[in-house]
């Protein structure tokens, strides 16, 4: 039995995680922090009471429910503090909250591998996401141009999402060709991740929406393959197969997409 504690329990993420460990053998809910500490978490998902109340820290909330593994959904301001306590309490985690540069996560990288922990920090859990990046990767070196266009609802906290990182990551490896357009209005061409352009659609589609369009191109050709997420069911296979695995992994890993694990 893997007994996980969740971090953002109260979350669109986070509700899921828990409606799916109730109909999932092998795994138990120990414990949870959110905002709304104090409250049921079975509650808070939408579902008969549980029992198991938010704790009224994260620190706390740890140490009280001895967890196996610690699953984190909850949101980028919180994340390295999280992370601090997941190191202290040497606990393997799987972390889904994003925002985060690889430059901000390297200290992180070393200090689980100083402590011999395994910790997945993956951008994106879903199923078609990882897929269409080992695509992209493959594709990249007869297509040299590429733009990753991301769609979140407008009170999404950071841009470009973790995932258009990621893809950004995964089609940066090939060299790219060349735009000579000047830019008459700054930021029109997009940011450049790793060199690629990517730009971020903030508007108000309902929650958990979650789009990505990655065009590819030649001369005379385009690809363009659209990835649209409606709930955040989608991401549960990608999670449980992780949270199921982690602790296999050798001593020291930092997972850092869903291929790795699949
Ligand atoms: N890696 C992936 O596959 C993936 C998929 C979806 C979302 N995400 C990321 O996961 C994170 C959560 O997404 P969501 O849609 O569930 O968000 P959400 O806003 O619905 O939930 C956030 C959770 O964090 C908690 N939280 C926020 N501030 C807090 C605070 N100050 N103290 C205690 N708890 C606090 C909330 O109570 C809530 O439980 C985001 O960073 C999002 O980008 C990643």
């Amino acid at each position: 039995m893997i007994n996980v504690f969740l971090t953002g329990a109260s979350g669109n993420v986070g509700g899921a995680i828990i409606r799916t460990i109730q109909t999932t053998e092998g795994f138990k809910l120990a414990g949870g922090w959110c905002r709304e500490t104090g409250e049921d978490l079975g509650t808070l998902a939408g579902i008969e009471p549980l029992g198991i109340k938010a704790a009224s820290g994260l620190g706390e909330g740890l140490s009280a429910s001895k967890p196996d593994v610690v699953i984190d959904f909850s949101a980028t301001p919180l994340l390295e503090g999280n992370m601090k306590a997941y190191l202290n309490a040497g606990l393997n985690a799987v972390i889904g909250t994003t925002g985060l540069t690889d430059e901000q996560l390297e200290p992180f990288k070393k200090e689980v591998a100083a402590k011999g922990l395994r910790w997945a920090v993956i951008p994106n859990y879903g199923l078609g996401i990882t897929l269409v990046s080992e695509f992209i990767k493959s594709a990249r070196k007869y297509y040299p141009f590429v733009t990753i266009t991301d769609q979140h609802p407008n009170e999404m906290c950071n841009a470009p999402s973790g995932t258009a990182g990621a893809l950004a990551q995964a089609a940066s490896g090939a060299p790219l060709g060349e735009v000579t357009s000047r830019e008459t209005y700054p930021g029109v061409l997009g940011g450049k991740i790793h060199g690629v352009q990517v730009f971020s659609q903030r508007l108000p589609w309902p929650g958990p929406y979650s789009g990505h369009e990655i065009t590819l191109a030649r001369k005379d050709e385009i690809i363009r393959v659209e990835v649209q997420d409606y709930t955040s069911d989608i991401y549960m296979d990608g999670v449980f197969l992780t949270a199921g695995k982690i602790a296999g992994f050798p001593a020291g890993s930092f997972l850092r997409s869903l291929s790795e694990v699949m």
